[in-house]
């Protein structure tokens, strides 16, 4: 099974969590584009959906899906979504498309947030993908400083600014032991907008596409 596949998979399997009538909560990036694919049946059972990004946006109105402001839906009932890393706590690293801004507002805003992915996307602990961190562009040097003085590599994501109109610093060489920690730590720093750490608000099942099937998992105790 290619990668490509397992992701196809994995987001098959998110089907299943769709509520008939209820807005829905689509994420952003490769494995989510296979989602959105796959809602192409269940179109007329799909009111609204609230999206984290231009891309999945346009992807979801190319399918005759509307597409409405989180602050007209409310709370979302579901959210689905990839994750660039996650571990047994379904604690995430997410970013790598630029979204996480907005993906973790809508995670916040939704009951149920269901992450799909390819095995490939589990690890032990997270950092060996690069931590991204969205940041007001006048803080960019600042934020890459303390980045530093936490003991990461920051690098400019170049030619990238997000929907939100700000840079991204992709910060490498961070072993995540304490994901909470780490989390509110970024948080407290001037200028930033957004760590792409989902700690305090992880994922409540992870759907696992690999060769020897799909696995669901909720996070260990
Ligand atoms: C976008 C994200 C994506 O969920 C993450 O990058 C995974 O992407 P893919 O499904 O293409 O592997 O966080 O900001």
């Amino acid at each position: 099974m290619t990668q490509d596949e397992a992701k196809r998979e994995a987001a098959r399997a998110a089907l299943k969590f769709l509520q008939p009538g209820e807005i829905l909560g689509v994420g952003t990036g490769s494995t989510v584009n296979q989602f959105i694919e796959l809602l192409r049946p269940h179109v007329a059972d799909i009111p609204a959906a609230v999206s984290s990004s231009e891309a999945s946006t346009a992807r979801l109105q190319a399918l005759g899906i509307r597409v409405v402001d989180l602050n007209e839906a409310g709370t979302l009932s579901l959210y689905v979504d990839g994750a660039d890393e996650v571990n047994r706590h379904l604690q995430l690293i997410k970013g790598g498309g630029g979204a996480l801004t907005r993906e973790k507002i809508i995670a916040g805003a939704a009951r149920t947030f269901v992450c799909i992915v390819d095995e490939s996307k589990q690890v032990r602990a997270l950092g060996k993908f690069p931590l991204p961190v969205e940041v007001i562009p006048m803080a960019r040097s600042y934020v890459a400083r303390e980045m530093v003085k936490l003991g990461g590599s920051p690098e400019l994501r170049r030619g990238f600014t997000t929907d939100n109109g700000n840079p991204i610093l992709d910060v490498h060489g961070l072993e995540i032991l304490q994901p909470l920690e780490l989390e509110s730590r970024i948080n407290r720093i001037a200028g930033v907008v957004t760590v792409g750490l989902f700690a305090h608000r992880p994922a409540d099942l992870l759907i696992v596409g690999a060769a020897s099937g799909i696995r669901e998992l909720k996070a260990a105790g």
